[in-house]
């Protein structure tokens, strides 16, 4: 058995030389065993020596290098029995039914949501530091997203300082550099997080190295910034979780209160905090929403991130959920296609939404498309005529209703996208000026 020891839990530079040797040396998947060093140290085996080359496809490579950064031990030995059956001419890649590609696909879809969940979900503690401010933020990964993600964090947020603390380790940016260092076991509240940095902050800037070498740009399929879209600043407040809230959204996953749990894979109930000025409302989850379990995480999630960010609001700031919590679709072959929810299906699911409004008590709902404006006013609604102004309602607060983000990724042409897509952002605009968020 050849034992590789890779630095660290993404060493994808490391993963792909040896990769790259032993593919070249023949050796089987089953004759490597591959250690991280800071969970086990110890000595590696030599890489056999090898020249020439072969061609991984980008596929792969990028698919790959998302994998990586997943929890499960057994990842190496999966990615590297992909890429030497690959360098053999089988093509893997075109089969959907190869359980190996359908493993590293399913670990990449789960870094993925991860991801998401730590950029939209920090909130940072400010803390003084040399006369100026360090903002921490604590995060519990459920894979290893920190490295790529915090690079992501650190250029959204040039001018500042700030700390990322997770279990597996921590990040900190300075405004110029980015040190990784120890993590933390557990930050119930602010003040473990606080006392944590008291007696960490000289050891963390001591110990820390750049031991991580999972490119951003292959790790996060993000663009950079524009320079003519601004950053949002850190959210500063803590996540405090809403414990009646919290049981709703346990006891709505077991709701049959129409048909559609049957197919779904589960229930995806809003999200944010308790605090919310304003709740967002899509229709229902989608296919990416149906698997991930959290809302608004797709195509169409994506463009009311970038919707809002112009708009200047910041969404973890915000309640994001749907007029209908499961996923009602058909199958065509291995494709789910969506299917809008029928007025009962609306009304039976309007139980959930009433007991997410009790909660959150939000000045402003914004419906996203006609059936959640349905499920908000009560009525059927023409989206073009009622949209983009405030609508005072029975409760004493304000709905508003806009287009949902899937109409604009549904036009045909690149003129008309851009135009509606203008048209979201004005209207956002507006939401923004209504709960007055800057
Ligand atoms: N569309 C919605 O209406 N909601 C989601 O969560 C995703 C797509």
């Amino acid at each position: 058995m050849r034992r590789i020891v890779l630095r660290s839990e993404t060493d994808w530079d490391g993963w792909r030389q040896a990769t790259r040797a032993l593919v070249q040396a023949r050796v089987e998947p089953g004759a490597v065993k591959w250690v991280v060093a800071r969970a086990v140290g110890g000595e590696a085996d030599p890489l056999p020596e090898t020249t020439g080359t072969f061609h991984v496809p980008r596929a792969l490579i990028s698919l790959a290098s998302v994998a990586i950064q997943a929890r499960e031990p057994e990842r190496f030995g999966l990615l590297y029995s992909l890429v030497r059956r690959i360098g053999a001419g089988e093509k893997v890649l075109e089969d959907d039914t190869d359980p190996d590609l359908s493993m590293v696909r399913r670990m990449a879809l789960a870094v993925r949501a991860d991801a998401h969940r730590m950029r939209t979900g920090l909130r940072y503690l400010p803390v003084t530091e040399d006369g100026g401010v360090r903002y921490l933020g604590w995060f519990e990964p459920a894979h290893f997203v920190l490295p790529a993600n915090a690079r992501l964090l650190a250029r959204r947020y040039p001018d500042l300082k700030l700390s990322i603390v997770t279990p597996d380790g921590s990040a900190h940016w300075d405004g110029s550099s980015l040190l990784f260092g120890d993590g933390l076991r557990h930050a119930a509240d602010d003040e473990a997080l606080q006392a944590w940095w008291e007696t960490h902050r000289d050891l963390v800037l001591d110990q820390a190295s750049a031991d991580v070498s999972v490119s951003e740009a292959e790790a996060l399929d993000e663009a950079p910034r524009p320079p003519d879209r601004p950053a949002i600043g850190p959210v500063v407040l803590t996540v405090k979780p809403d414990p009646g809230l919290q049981l709703a959204g346990r006891e709505a996953g077991s709701c049959h209160r129409c048909p559609l749990y049957q197919p779904a894979t589960q229930t995806v109930f809003g999200e944010g905090p308790a605090d919310a000025p304003a709740m967002f409302i899509g229709e229902q989850p989608g296919d990416q929403e149906d698997t991930i379990g959290r809302p608004f995480v797709g195509p169409a999630g994506q463009m009311m991130d970038r919707a809002m960010e112009e708009a200047g609001i910041d969404r973890r700031m915000m309640y994001v959920t749907n007029a209908v919590k499961h996923f009602k679709f058909v199958a065509r072959g291995r494709r789910r296609i969506h299917q809008t929810p029928e007025v009962p299906e609306i009304q039976a699911c309007g139980f959930w939404l009433d007991v997410e409004r009790t909660h959150i008590r939000p000045r402003l709902t914004v419906a996203m498309g006609a059936s959640a404006a349905r499920a908000v006013l009560g009525r059927a609604v023409t989206i073009g005529r009622e949209r983009g102004r405030p609508i005072p309602m029975a409760d004493g607060t304000t709905a508003f209703v806009t287009v949902h983000p899937s109409y604009i990724l549904r036009l045909p042409d690149r003129a008309a996208k851009d135009r509606e897509y203008a048209a979201l952002v004005a209207d956002l605009r507006t939401v923004r000026d209504l709960i007055g968020a800057g």
